[in-house]
């Protein structure tokens, strides 16, 4: 499973990819305004720190100027992924920009039938939102399990990027069912890590450590 950070906060992606944990980074016009920088400078500089894929979202609705900024955003590095939203003017930009050997991750699903046509559309990736379904009593996780299914039942190779992730346990849930990428805030996948019983082993080993006198270099 590939680990994207949900985040434009370059310490933040810095910090995930010296802990070489970073497969990716997915921004937002959220993100990019809680960053309070440029989009082009920040997209760029985030791109400089990772290898892999970075999504920059487009500002526009309308088919041919999404597929304009996307190709600007494009310019910014080899490993843009340029982010549509899902409608019909999405997926038209997202078809033209995909036939040109862009990466396009389509982004706000909501839905299974929304994730089939991205999917047609030639998408790289695919959004599927878990934890804005569950603010609304909606299961996130079964809209990931349905995508997974229709996708496998085709051969489809859009990769599913399960997104708006709040909690450990949706990284977890979301690996099991066999999403392709999570993307969730650096905190989260920092998160993973902690467990109260390896604080506690670790505690007791640095207890018998310094009582034994063991040493190594
Ligand atoms: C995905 O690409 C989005 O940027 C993000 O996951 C949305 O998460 P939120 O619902 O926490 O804003």
């Amino acid at each position: 499973m590939k680990f994207f950070a949900d985040t434009a906060d370059v310490d933040a992606i810095r910090d995930l990819n010296d802990l070489g944990l970073l497969d990716g980074v997915t921004t937002n016009p959220s993100l990019i305004k809680k960053s309070g920088r440029n989009i082009l400078e920040v997209t760029k500089e985030i791109c400089e720190i990772v290898d892999g894929p970075v999504s920059a979202e487009v500002t526009a609705i309308e088919a041919d100027q999404m597929i304009a900024e996307g190709r600007k955003l494009a310019e910014i590095a080899g490993n843009i992924a340029v982010k549509v939203p899902l409608t019909l003017d999405g997926l038209k930009a997202c078809k033209v920009l995909s036939g040109e050997g862009n990466m396009v991750n389509v982004t706000l699903c909501f839905s299974a039938n929304q994730a089939l046509l991205a999917a047609k559309a030639g998408a790289t990736f695919i959004s599927p939102f878990i934890g804005r379904l569950d603010d609304i009593n909606m299961d996130g996780m079964e809209l990931i399990s349905e995508i997974r299914t229709i996708y496998d039942n085709y051969g489809y190779e859009t990769q599913i990027l399960a997104a708006s992730i709040r909690t450990v346990n949706h990284i977890k849930d979301a690996a099991l069912i066999g999403a392709d990428v999570i993307t969730a805030p650096p905190a989260v996948i920092k998160a993973m890590a902690n467990h109260p019983l390896t604080d506690k082993g670790l505690d007791a080993f640095l207890a018998d450590i310094k009582s034994g006198g063991i040493s190594i270099l």
